[in-house]
């Protein structure tokens, strides 16, 4: 038996929380001053008024490490005791090694066994629910799970209908056994026939870097945004149904809901379709723009931090993105 492995525990929970923006802020008049934008139609058509961008050189894993020292310190967790370490990111600092192992090396959590999961905004979902299914089993102790992403190294600065959308930034979570409350449901899914609505085409084996891939500006993130929105309304309502169904609770139950945090008409659109009490969709994508896998993770650090949620509160996450993907996690705080 493997000195790691504990008794199977019943109930995982978060116990350590951190996240980590870059400092510098890029407002809609300043992208009103790059492309054909204004700000009132960023702020009616998103609600982002600014959003955090890394200064050149700044990588995911900077970002990444920031946020999870964070995160070990809340849960006073000494890094060379953790056991697991997930980095989802979109925006990996390389194809290979994984950013994960940065980070390892960075935080000195010399014993944690550490890769990458890849599913774009449903990043941080995706890597909690697997996190905790490692924890359940009873093969590691303790997690930690960070979503982090520079999207502005992949965003084509030219395209009004992208860049005023996406931000970079970093969340963090230790996740461990817990006595009391922990994730009580979790729901996941995949649609790999519109991969194509949501995509960075080059750099990958399709279309490895070449002057060609640069010409055509195959390395930066495209996206059918009209039909994003309807489906990421529709899935991110059903995903926050079903683990609501799956815990025997109704949204009146819920003290908090963390949606992603891509676009104000969205979080308003899935309150609509699902019946969520709109005045408990947590929102910070004003200040944020749509960090990818970072998102639910920034939303769920600030919304704690503000005291939002408190102890004892039931909050869904739910999250969608490329891939298409989507998860939520419904947990007790
Ligand atoms: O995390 C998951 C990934 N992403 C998302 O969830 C995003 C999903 N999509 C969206 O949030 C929205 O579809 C957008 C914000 C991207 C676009 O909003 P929309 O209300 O669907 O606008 P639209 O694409 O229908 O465009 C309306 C008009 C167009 O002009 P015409 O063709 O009507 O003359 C666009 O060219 O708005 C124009 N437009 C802009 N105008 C000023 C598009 N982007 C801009 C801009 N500034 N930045």
């Amino acid at each position: 038996m493997s000195p790691r492995r504990v008794s199977h525990p019943t109930r995982i929970g978060i116990i350590g929380l951190g996240m980590y923006v870059p400092p510098k802020v890029l407002t809609n008049h300043d992208l009103e001053k790059m492309v054909d934008t204004t700000d009132e139609w960023i702020q009616t058509r998103t609600g982002i008024r600014e959003r955090h961008v890394a200064d050149p050189g700044m990588t995911t894993s900077d970002l990444a490490t920031k946020a999870a020292q964070q995160a070990l310190k809340q849960a006073k967790l000494d890094p060379k005791d953790l056991d697991l370490l997930i980095v989802a990111t979109a925006t990996p600092d390389m194809l290979f090694p994984s950013t994960s192992c940065l980070v390892q090396q960075r935080l000195g959590a010399t014993s944690a066994v550490c890769f990458d999961l890849s599913a774009a905004c449903s990043g941080s979902m995706f890597a909690m629910i697997t996190a905790q299914q490692y924890l359940l089993s009873g093969r590691y102790r303790n997690a930690l799970v960070v979503g982090a992403e520079v999207l502005s190294g992949f965003i084509d600065w030219t395209d009004r209908s992208t860049c005023v959308l996406f931000g970079d930034g970093a969340g963090a979570c230790v996740m461990a056994p817990v006595t009391r409350g922990g994730i009580l449901a979790t729901d996941m899914g995949s649609d790999g026939s519109a991969a194509d609505l949501l995509c960075m085409p080059g750099g990958g084996s399709k279309h490895p870097p070449s002057h060609r891939s640069v010409d055509q500006r195959l390395h930066f993130l495209r996206m059918s945004g009209g039909e994003i929105f309807k489906l990421a309304v529709r899935r991110m309502a059903d995903s926050a149904t079903q683990v609501m169904k799956k815990a025997k609770l109704k949204p009146e139950h819920i003290g908090c809901f963390i949606p992603h945090q891509a676009n104000i008409r969205i979080i308003e659109a899935l309150a609509k379709w699902a019946k969520l009490p709109l005045e408990k969709m947590y929102m910070n994508l004003q200040r944020y723009g749509n960090t990818s896998a970072a998102s639910n993770l920034i939303a769920l650090y600030e919304a704690v931090q503000e005291g939002v949620i408190t102890r004892g509160d039931h909050v869904v996450m739910v999250a969608f993105g490329a891939g298409l993907t989507w998860g939520s996690i419904l947990l007790q705080w």
